[in-house]
């Protein structure tokens, strides 16, 4: 089943449809994908399994390892144990270079798509290792953050409170929450500790496509944006910066690092709108636990 909206030519990203009108007004007509029970059973295993590569992948994490080991190891879980599609490799939306890994690792103040290099973590670092896998066709998406030794009292703040806002967020999903609602809950959250949200990268609609509408931005004001319904299912996945929110990306034309070079933290999960609110698709074994507020 399909829905059709339309939006601000602003927010479109991937897969949308735009049109040009007589008036000269620009629109945007958005595909939702609204999954059948077939569906969130095939989304649920994906989620599952993603996460199950960030189980195997902890231990791992240490001061010493390399981040293109980390993501040898977690490439050849997918392949040969789990028999999953590592989806970042050769991803390559409009205007992108192919992805050439399997897997993003961003470290300290790299925001997002860290490109798995030579790098070696040490002692005090923080990273994001964020795992997209497909199943069956469908996708997966989930990341966390892990840190190295003792980092310092801000990096353990930053990642701790980028944890309490996705789940922030994930609280407020149920049929007819606006998706305003819940970058308004992120953002005022996140700077209200002094810290500022990335805008240019989004969480966003998943299933048999990798980066599916609606995006989901992690800033807004309440009473605004799309109505969530029962059946659709994207990931929450904000981006928290302890300096300025403004990024840059590198030279190898993926990897985003803050532009002050400020520490960056993030979390994501993928979420499906039951009727009565939401339910986390990527947990497994080892899934952090949800903070004190949530029920
Ligand atoms: N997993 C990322 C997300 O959460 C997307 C990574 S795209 C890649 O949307 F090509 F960089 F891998
Ligand atoms: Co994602
Ligand atoms: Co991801």
């Amino acid at each position: 089943m399909q829905n059709f909206f339309l939006k601000n030519l602003e927010e479109a990203r991937y897969n949308s449809t735009k049109v040009k009108l007589k008036s000269n007004i620009n629109l945007v007509i958005m595909t939702i994908h609204i999954k059948n029970s077939q569906e969130i059973d095939k989304m649920r295993i994906a989620g599952t399994l993603a996460s199950q590569v960030l189980d195997f992948i902890t231990p791992f994490v240490e001061p010493g390892i390399s981040t293109e080991e980390i993501d040898r190891l977690c490439h050849d879980y997918m392949v040969n144990i789990q028999k999953t599609i590592p989806a970042p490799l050769n991803y390559a939306p409009d205007g992108h270079t192919p992805y050439p890994k399997s897997i993003c690792t961003s470290v300290n103040h790299q925001i997002c798509h860290g490109v798995p290099g030579p790098k070696v973590l040490k002692d005090g670092d923080i990273v994001n290792i964020d795992i997209t896998v497909i199943k069956e066709g469908f996708h997966g998406d989930t990341s966390r953050m892990f840190l190295l030794g003792n980092p310092s009292i801000q990096a353990k703040r930053l990642c701790s409170l980028t944890y309490e806002a996705m789940w922030l967020g994930i609280q407020k999903v149920k049929p007819g929450t606006q998706l305003g609602d819940i970058g308004f809950t992120i953002q005022n959250f996140a700077e209200e500790h002094g810290f500022s949200v990335v805008r240019e990268f989004c969480g966003h609609g998943i299933g048999k496509r990798f980066h599916e509408e609606p995006q989901i931005l992690h800033y807004g004001k309440p009473g605004t944006g799309l109505s969530l319904e029962a059946g659709m299912i994207f990931t929450i996945e904000p981006m928290i910066n302890a300096g300025k929110r403004d990024i840059k990306q590198m030279p190898d034309g993926w990897t985003i690092v803050t532009k002050d070079r400020s520490l960056s933290a993030q979390w994501e999960h993928t979420v499906l709108v039951t009727q009565s609110g939401y339910e986390v698709l990527t947990v497994s074994e080892k899934t952090p636990s949800p903070p004190m507020f949530v029920n």
